[in-house]
């Protein structure tokens, strides 16, 4: 994630001589550099330091190593944003006291300039801390702000809502395959399909609910198909889906509180 957000920025318009990349391995720092022609570093302290925004996207496992790491160069001039499902700004302002922190939820699609990303603003970030990490986030998608006990259903509609995308993409295109459609036809069919949707779903100032509706004439082929899935639970199911997501990014938060208070 750390990555897209990277490159969305050189896309931008960011130059990359002005951004600084922090890996952990020679490897993974190599790639980075080739992917954005940003200076990727193999300190975290050193890429953090003296930066105006610093963009932390590691693990949540690895979040309270990492600020550990960095701790010591970070001060209340600069800004902190996590990407870190599930880490709460608790956890991250109590190893940076009086730090402005931006808790963040992006998605993959930042990697096409279309991603959505959640922010809250913790204790000592003010407004202009706020736009500052607004700005850096905006160059790959949408962003709003919320409270912070929305980020944990927020990571599980739209932080994991890709996924949910990709898997009824997945199971519509075996689904046309076995009515007799060629692979090729049966995924252009698909992806243009889901394309379409999104964007008139986005465009038009009808709900999906209306949209839906609108497709769906009494005793027609979507009504069938509708009937089905209703049947099937699929809606349930979905909510079930966000719930489990929701709880997991919750356990998450709860791990890396305890990770980070035992590393005090
Ligand atoms: N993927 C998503 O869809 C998504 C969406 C929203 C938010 N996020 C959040 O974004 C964060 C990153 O997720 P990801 O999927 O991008 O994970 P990832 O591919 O594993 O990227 C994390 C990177 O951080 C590096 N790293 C770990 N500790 C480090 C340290 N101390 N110094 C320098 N680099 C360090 C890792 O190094 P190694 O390569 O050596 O492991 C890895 O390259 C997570 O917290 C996740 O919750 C992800």
């Amino acid at each position: 994630m750390g990555q897209i957000l990277a490159e969305g920025l050189v896309r931008a318009g960011w130059d990359p001589g002005e951004l600084i990349l922090a890996a952990r391995r020679k490897e993974r720092a190599i790639e980075a550099e080739r992917l954005t022609a940003v200076t990727c570093v193999l300190d975290a302290a050193e890429a953090a330091a003296g930066r105006e925004v610093v963009v932390i996207a590691v693990k949540p496992k690895d979040m309270a190593g990492l600020l550990g790491q960095v701790a010591e160069v970070i001060n209340p001039d600069q800004v902190v944003v996590s990407l870190a499902a599930g880490v709460p700004l608790m956890a991250i302002e109590a190893a940076l006291p009086g730090v402005p922190v931006v808790r963040s939820m992006p998605n993959t699609p930042a990697a096409v300039d279309e991603g959505m990303t959640a922010y809250c603003l913790g204790g000592a970030a003010d407004e202009v801390a706020g736009d500052k990490a607004a700005a850096v986030l905006a160059a790959v998608g949408e962003t709003i702000e919320l409270s912070e006990d929305l980020l944990d259903a927020v990571t599980a509609v739209s932080g994991t809502g890709p996924a949910y995308i990709f898997l009824l993409a997945e199971a519509l295109t075996e689904a046309a395959i076995r009515e007799g459609l060629p692979h090729h036809a049966a995924e252009r069919l698909v992806d243009q399909t889901v394309r379409g949707a999104g964007i008139l779903l986005q465009s038009s100032e009808k709900s999906a609910f209306r949209l839906r509706a609108e497709v769906t004439s009494p005793g027609g082929t979507t009504a069938a198909a509708m009937h089905t899935l209703e049947n099937g639970g699929f809606r349930a199911l979905l909510e079930d889906a966000v719930r489990s997501a929701t709880q997991r990014s919750q356990e998450l938060g709860r791990a890396a509180v305890e990770a980070s208070s035992e590393d005090r």
